[in-house]
């Protein structure tokens, strides 16, 4: 498990004029690296420094530069993308557009983007020392720090002309550096997660097989928002078309039994584990060798019960916090709580199921439910309702640490 600093941290990287802009390119790969997610939008001068092209192959997003520009509104329009960011980046941020974000003024996207986005502003500015130190510059600086705008260097040293002095770029890697200090530790930072995710697989014969509609989605959520709040996460994951997300580790396995030797194998290297695999109840008693074959007689299946994964590391000595899930389609509540003291869970999540609702969906609606209390989640896109557990879990686990949300 390797957690990543950035780690799905949604980053709007705007890039002014200025022969620094080529520094920006190298800049997108390492915030990727760190796990971020960027979206790039260019000023007209820095289009004539570096091409759109390059930051869209870079950032795997398309690139944004005019205001007016009508098949980019169709997919993002601008307040979307101001929405979208959760950290507004601006580098190499020249003399231009740092005067005119302390002013307020909105002539092109990116500085319409910064005064219709909430989201933290970080500047690294870059620019002629005599520019950097002009008292307009420094003054405009100023106005930007009291509005809360942090301001990454610029650093010292030889610049294009020939003069040394304040005014280049801080290195792609000093930047990253700074960001991820500034996102602090996160509320899980130094735990560990395992998440179990998706469907089992039971084998009837080598063709056919006992499943259910679980796409993974929850599961995924929940270790992609782990590693966002500072964990690292580890999934165990039933048969599942999902890309692993950025940061997490993982292990695909099929059936309920592969799934519970997986887990066992995890728990003693994590503190938290959350089971929101559909595991499979039942299995065949015995797995055909050969294709079964059509009888023109009814066929009864001998089906034999599965191990209750959660169950078992719920009653291990050296116990992980638990938190399972309940997927029913009635009497939800009281089905919750029987199987948080059946299972002797943490934590259980209820889930109503069935109508279209929590399988194969991208939002869901849970109740959470504890030893003492209950939180009512309405329904949301699961990665939402992901934060919101870990949130729980965190004021549960560790009830004295404030509990921050990203
Ligand atoms: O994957 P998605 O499409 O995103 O859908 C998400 C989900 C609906 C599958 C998920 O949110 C969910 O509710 N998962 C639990 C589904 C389930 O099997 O619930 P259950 O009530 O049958 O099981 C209760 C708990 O025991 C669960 O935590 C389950 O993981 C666990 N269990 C069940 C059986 C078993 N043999 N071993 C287990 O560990």
């Amino acid at each position: 498990m390797h957690p990543q600093p950035l780690a799905n941290l949604r980053i709007l990287l705007g890039v002014s004029g200025g022969i620094a802009a080529y520094k920006a390119c190298e800049l997108v790969r390492r915030l990727r690296d760190a796990g971020a997610q960027v979206r790039v939008v260019l000023t007209a001068n820095a289009a004539r420094f570096v091409s759109a092209l390059t930051f869209q192959a870079l950032s795997a997003n398309a690139v944004r530069s005019g205001l007016w520009d009508e098949s980019a509104e169709a997919a993002m329009g601008h307040i979307e993308l101001a929405r979208w960011a959760q950290h507004i980046v601006i580098a190499p941020a020249s003399a231009d557009v740092i005067a005119r974000l302390a002013h307020g003024i909105a002539d092109d996207l990116l500085t319409t983007l910064c005064l219709a986005s909430s989201a933290p502003l970080a500047i690294a500015p870059a620019m002629n020392l005599r520019m950097w130190e002009h008292a307009a510059t420094q003054a405009n600086i100023a106005t930007l720090r009291a509005r809360a705008a942090v301001v990454l260097g610029p650093a010292d040293g030889p610049m294009a002309e020939p003069e040394s002095g304040p005014g280049r770029l801080l290195e792609p890697v000093q930047i990253v550096a700074a960001l991820a200090a500034l996102q602090g530790p996160g509320p899980l930072a130094g735990l560990r997660v395992l998440v179990s995710a998706g469907p089992t697989c039971e084998d009837i014969d080598p063709v056919r097989f006992i499943g259910n509609r679980s796409s993974g989605r929850m599961g995924f959520a929940i270790a992609q928002a782990a590693v966002a709040q500072g964990a690292s996460a580890h999934l165990v994951a039933g048969p599942v078309h999902l890309p692993t997300p950025a940061g997490v580790t993982r292990e695909d396995v099929r059936s309920a039994e592969q799934m519970r030797a997986a887990v066992l194998r995890q728990i003693p290297h994590c503190d938290i584990f959350i089971s929101a695999a559909a595991v499979g109840d039942y299995r065949p008693l015995a797995l055909a060798p050969h294709k079964l074959k059509k009888s023109g007689k009814a066929l009864a299946l001998r089906l034999t019960e599965n191990p209750d994964i959660v169950a078992e590391v719920a009653a291990l000595k050296n116990k992980p916090f638990v938190v399972g899930f309940a997927a029913e389609t009635r009497d939800v509540e009281r089905h919750a709580r029987a199987k948080l003291e059946r299972k002797r869970l943490d934590l259980v999540a209820a889930n109503r199921v069935g109508d279209g609702a929590g399988f194969d969906a991208t939002d869901n609606e849970l109740t959470l439910i504890w030893h003492g209390g209950k939180q009512a989640l309405p329904r949301a896109d699961k990665i939402d309702l992901a934060h919101a557990l870990l949130e729980r879990v965190v004021a549960l686990r560790l009830p004295k640490t404030k509990v921050r949300r990203r």
